[in-house]
């Protein structure tokens, strides 16, 4: 590759040192010409870096290419695969001015735009209008199994620009469950399934003479961390299997009917909750693991509620989440006027809400973390009512489908996160509630039965839902009245 590449740049006049060796799976996609391709692995073998590689490689050797780099939501692909794309894939293109990046306008998405009339856009599923308008010649979807069926299929129509000789739908994932839509549809053999192993991530395994490979400095320490995993996890970040958890807790969640997408107004913002809906805080307090605060709005109609916004962090304090919160929903404000006496100029700044205040602020049993969110943040708190075997069945309730309308009662707006934990990206660790729900299981015995109580791990966010769904769903709670102060 790095021969072809050199040589296409000195036609144009000038010489583009790019290396890059695939192997493994990551070779067989780089060379695969199916229709539809998934290469599906562990954590880190190098999946996003081959697919990216590959959609380069094509816009550099054919004019005029149309390639779309698309996530489940716009925001997490620039945490993820744009910073790969920039920092080792378009790198050196970029500093010689061979690919220059367009940051978009009303009418057209961002993309890069190679000198031979070649076009990388960039987008998100979550408001797919300015993207999916054009047609391209290759898509790359990163982590396919957030998106939906029907999200594939609006995708594959966009497929028809034929600059090159193929036209193709490229993805990549790490395992979910064995019941995957995506996974069923690659048995069905609708899509080609390539797998990929640590070994061909050069990072990681050096590979010898002999065709063995040895593990490098950063690749030992890696996969420790990957050893380290438990249940679920484990298995399909270290191991790359397609498995679902056993005992999992919360069964009736399901991503495709529990996470919802936004609403968005014309110029790409999203549209706010109703105003009238009834905000409920809760909270989980933590340092060492996840601090976790989630906003809820509760329909009046129906008393259904949806999550829209949550903070899920580590390594921080409760008054630098506080303070965080605030600037969120009570952003500060300078106010200036004219004192006419004196004849000078004056201002204040003032904090004015910008979204209902919470009618409750629910809180783990942590004296001290409340004591502090309420000095810092001026509002009252309330303990959460903690009985998690019946909370439990009252959370999986609401999240039950109703037989006749297919409604829960409980829903997560996408990428409700305000701030992805790059120390808990780096541990493989959950960084949001939707990645705990399927992780969560019950204790099973030593004879192999299932326990009414929940392993402790991983369950920060889970347990707030639980605590908001205890809040409003128990019978006999004690009326507790909030003090605003
Ligand atoms: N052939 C290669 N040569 C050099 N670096 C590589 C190669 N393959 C992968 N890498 C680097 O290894 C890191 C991990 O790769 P990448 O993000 O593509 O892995 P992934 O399989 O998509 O991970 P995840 O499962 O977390 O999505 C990246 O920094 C990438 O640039
Ligand atoms: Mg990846």
């Amino acid at each position: 590759m790095v021969n072809t590449l050199n040589r296409t740049a000195k036609a144009t006049g000038r010489r583009i040192n790019h290396v890059y060796a695939p192997r493994g799976g990551c070779k067989e996609i780089f060379d695969a010409r199916q229709e539809e391709v998934l290469i599906s692995g562990p954590a880190g073998t190098g999946k996003s870096r081959a697919c990216l590689e590959k959609i380069y490689a094509v816009c550099l050797l054919t004019p005029n290419v149309r390639a779309l780099i698309l996530r489940k939501t716009l925001r997490s692909l620039g945490s993820t695969a744009l910073v790969t794309w920039r920092n080792y894939v378009v790198k050196e293109a970029l500093e010689t001015g061979q690919v220059v990046y367009y940051g978009g306008s009303s009418e057209h998405p961002p993309q890069y735009r190679f000198k031979n009339g070649s076009t990388v856009t960039i987008g998100g599923l979550d408001n797919p209008t300015r993207v999916m308008s054009s047609e391209y010649d290759i898509v790359y979807v990163q982590e396919a199994t957030e998106i939906t069926i029907e999200d594939l299929e609006y995708v594959k129509t966009r497929l028809r620009n034929w600059k090159i000789g193929f036209q193709q739908l490229l993805m990549d994932c790490n395992p979910a469950g064995d019941k995957h839509w995506l996974k069923l549809r690659c048995n069905e053999k609708r899509c080609v399934l390539i797998e990929s192993r640590h070994e061909d991530n050069p990072r990681l395994f050096d590979l010898l003479p002999d065709g063995t490979h040895k593990v490098t400095p950063q690749g030992a320490k890696y996969i420790e961390i990957l050893d380290n995993l438990t249940g679920v996890r484990y298995k399909r970040l270290r191991l790359g299997l397609w498995v679902s958890a056993e005992g999992i807790v919360y069964e009736e969640f399901d991503p495709y009917h529990h996470v919802l997408p936004w609403n968005y107004d014309e110029e790409g913002n999203r549209l706010p909750l109703p105003e009238d809906w009834s905000r409920y805080w809760v909270i989980d307090f933590g340092l060492v693991h996840p601090f976790v605060l989630k906003c809820y709005a509760e329909d009046p109609e129906d008393g259904c509620i949806y999550m829209y916004r949550e903070i899920y962090h580590t390594q921080r304090t409760v008054a630098e989440h506080a303070q965080h919160i605030l600037d969120i929903v009570c952003p500060e404000t300078t106010i200036e006027w004219d004192d006419h006496i004196n004849r000078v100029k004056r201002s204040r700044t003032e904090r004015a809400w910008i979204e209902p205040k919470p009618v409750a602020i629910i809180c783990d049993h942590d004296a001290e973390g409340r004591r502090t969110f309420e000095k810092a943040t001026g509002l009252g708190t309330q303990p959460a009512i903690k009985f998690v075997y019946d909370g439990i069945n009252l959370h999986k309730e609401r999240l039950k489908l109703d037989k006749t309308t297919g409604i829960a009662r409980f829903y997560l707006m996408e990428d409700a996160l305000v701030e992805r934990d790059q120390w808990l990206v780096d541990n493989l660790m959950p960084t949001c509630t939707q990645d705990e729900y399927p992780s969560y299981v019950w204790k099973v015995s030593a004879d192999g039965r299932i326990q009414d109580e929940p392993v402790k791990r991983d369950d920060h966010g889970v347990d707030t839902d639980r605590y908001l769904t205890a809040h409003l769903d128990y019978k006999g709670k004690a009326r507790v009245t909030m003090i605003d102060y």
